[in-house]
């Protein structure tokens, strides 16, 4: 269905936990606010199936998994292969840190994960274990070899990029496109919790990547919902894929909502307001469609992220 502003709603980003077994400085660096929430508040498998066939029915086809970590609820084929089997739903993908990867590859693809999105911000061994408060960067590499072995399709890579950090191996992961299809993508640094809050300095516009690289020729546009912008060098297996949010705002295009495990719809990652539909879906089933189409025709207009934006909850209890 069409919001307020006339976007076509058709994706849905499902949170299916907020615990997460890495702390990236930019998301849960002391890995707090994961345990809150209170007993039997928690969407189930069942649940999260009849809430999305309720959306599917409002017009939503596209689900992405997301976290905190997705492959630390140990219901997660269960959650997919619910998900798979909701008619209208043609296309399941899950962004996931990777580290449990390697032996989960095989089994998300046959519950029904069609794609897959892997959370990496270096590839050199120390950098990586400090970025994310003790992650194993050849666990990840052993993730995203399986994966891809497994005919997920796309796999893509996505780095955010921080100044004085991370920002000397742009190259370094450009180059993986070069034998491997894979998509890489840089993400701009986002004012969602303290770190990002507090290093704007530290943000790297994508358009300076670009500039100084003229031998990334870009892609036509497949969809306009999707937020990156494509490039590829001639001959490369893979691509570059650059998601601008402080730069290039998006939110005309967007066509997105997000559903957090806690059962509440946050219709604009740069936008606090929630609307709960735990309480609807116990209580009072015959009301969840009503619902969800008005949190769904009342998206906000945009992000303010340009004017000292303040979420409430972090980026591990929203999903990205
Ligand atoms: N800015 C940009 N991207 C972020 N992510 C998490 N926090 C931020 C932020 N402040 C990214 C993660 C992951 C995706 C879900 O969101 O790296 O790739
Ligand atoms: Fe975990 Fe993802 Fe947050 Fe890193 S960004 S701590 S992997 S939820």
């Amino acid at each position: 269905m069409k919001d307020i502003y006339g976007r076509e709603i058709e994706y849905l980003r499902l949170s299916v936990t907020q615990s997460c077994n890495l702390k990236c400085i930019y998301c849960m660096p002391d890995n707090d606010g994961a345990e809150n929430i209170k007993c039997g508040r928690m969407l189930s498998a069942e649940e999260m199936g009849i809430v999305i066939k309720a959306l599917a029915g409002l017009g939503i086809k596209k689900v992405r998994i997301t976290g905190g970590e997705p492959l630390l609820r140990e219901d997660i084929y269960t959650i997919l292969r619910n998900i798979s089997n909701i008619p209208g739903i043609a296309d399941i993908s899950m962004t996931t840190n990777g580290m449990c990867l390697e032996k989960a590859a095989r089994k998300l693809k046959k519950s029904g994960l069609m794609r897959l999105n892997i959370s990496i911000d270096s590839l050199k061994k120390e950098r990586f274990a400090y970025l994310t408060g003790g992650g194993n960067i050849e666990k990840v590499l052993r993730g995203i070899k399986a994966s891809l072995e497994e005919g997920l399709n796309p796999v893509r890579l996505n780095t955010v990029l921080i100044k004085g950090v991370n920002d000397d191996e742009v190259d370094d992961f450009i180059a993986l496109t070069e034998n491997l299809p894979l998509d890489v993508r840089f993400i701009e640094l986002m004012p969602i919790g303290r770190f990002g809050e507090d290093n704007t300095d530290k943000i790297v516009y994508n358009d300076s990547i670009i500039e100084r690289r003229p031998w990334l020729v870009p892609c036509a546009v497949e969809d306009i919902g999707q937020p990156a912008r494509y490039y590829r060098i001639s001959g490369f297996k893979g691509r570059v894929g650059f998601i601008s949010p402080m730069s290039h705002k998006f939110c005309r295009n967007c066509n997105r909502i997000r559903l957090t495990c806690d059962g509440k719809i946050r219709p604009c990652l740069g936008s606090n307001g929630e609307i709960s539909i735990l309480d609807v879906l116990r209580e009072r089933p015959n009301n969840l469609v009503d619902t969800l189409k008005k949190a769904i025709f009342e998206k906000p207009r945009g992000h303010n992220f340009e004017n000292n934006f303040n979420s409430i909850r972090s980026m591990n209890m929203i999903g990205g």
